[in-house]
């Protein structure tokens, strides 16, 4: 959890181009994937063969962001396409404990995601499985929406508790992140920043990255 990463989301990228697009971020510190099934959210995006070929073309670690129904049967494929670090949301997840252990089994990073309007603290109870907390600073589903404010305190909250266990567990802020938000939630405790639209609408991606690393550095 020490120093401040920059996960660009391909989701609002040129899916026609996908290689060039993630040229495009390449000093970035990992790509962030979103993969949607349209029953979680309302919203399709691709599977785990898709992840596994953006594994073998990117630069950087990939970290795969599941929006997906049954992560329980489903997250392990993720794992095994090489993604370095696999979120399932626990709203969709039957025993995640024995989930985040498979995952890190399979030598990946395991990751909780929250949608806005599920509460952080009965989790705190089991956070020292996982590496990663993500807390959804929108309503999961697309890309460009704009950043919930009400959520840093739950951000707050959640670095308190885990300051206070004395664990290692980065937490990710994911929707409406930029220039503008990004000092915010580094405040709140965040130290992994997934933008996706502030990137890929940006002329110069790699100047938007430092841009943003800059600030959440501050
Ligand atoms: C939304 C996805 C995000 C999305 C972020 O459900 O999880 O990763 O791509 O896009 P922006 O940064 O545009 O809000
Ligand atoms: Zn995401």
């Amino acid at each position: 959890t020490d120093g401040h990463y920059i996960h660009p989301s391909i989701l609002n990228a040129d899916f026609m181009s996908i290689g060039t697009e993630l040229d495009r971020i390449a000093t970035a510190d990992s790509v962030h994937v979103d993969v949607m099934d349209n029953h979680f959210v309302p919203n399709l995006t691709f599977g785990a063969s898709m992840v596994e070929q953006i594994v073998e073309r990117s630069a950087i670690p990939v970290d795969a962001h599941l929006m997906i129904e049954d992560a329980d049967d489903e997250a392990p494929a993720y794992a095994e396409a090489g993604a370095a670090s696999v979120t399932f949301h626990l709203e969709a997840a039957r025993a995640p404990v024995k989930l985040a252990r498979d995952l890190r089994r399979k030598n990946t990073q395991a990751g909780v995601a929250l949608r806005p309007a599920t509460a952080v603290e009965p989790l705190l109870d089991i956070i020292g499985e996982f590496d990663m907390l993500l807390l959804m600073t929108v309503e999961p589903g697309f890309g460009g929406q704009s950043f919930l404010d009400t959520m840093l305190p739950k951000i707050r909250r959640a670095r308190a508790a885990i300051s206070e266990a004395n664990l290692e567990v980065s937490i990710q802020v994911d929707g409406g992140v930029s220039r503008e938000t990004i000092e915010r939630c580094a405040e709140a405790g965040a130290n992994i920043f997934v933008a996706g639209s502030a990137i890929y609408r940006a002329q110069d991606a790699a100047e938007e990255i430092s841009a943003l690393r800059e600030l959440a550095q501050r």
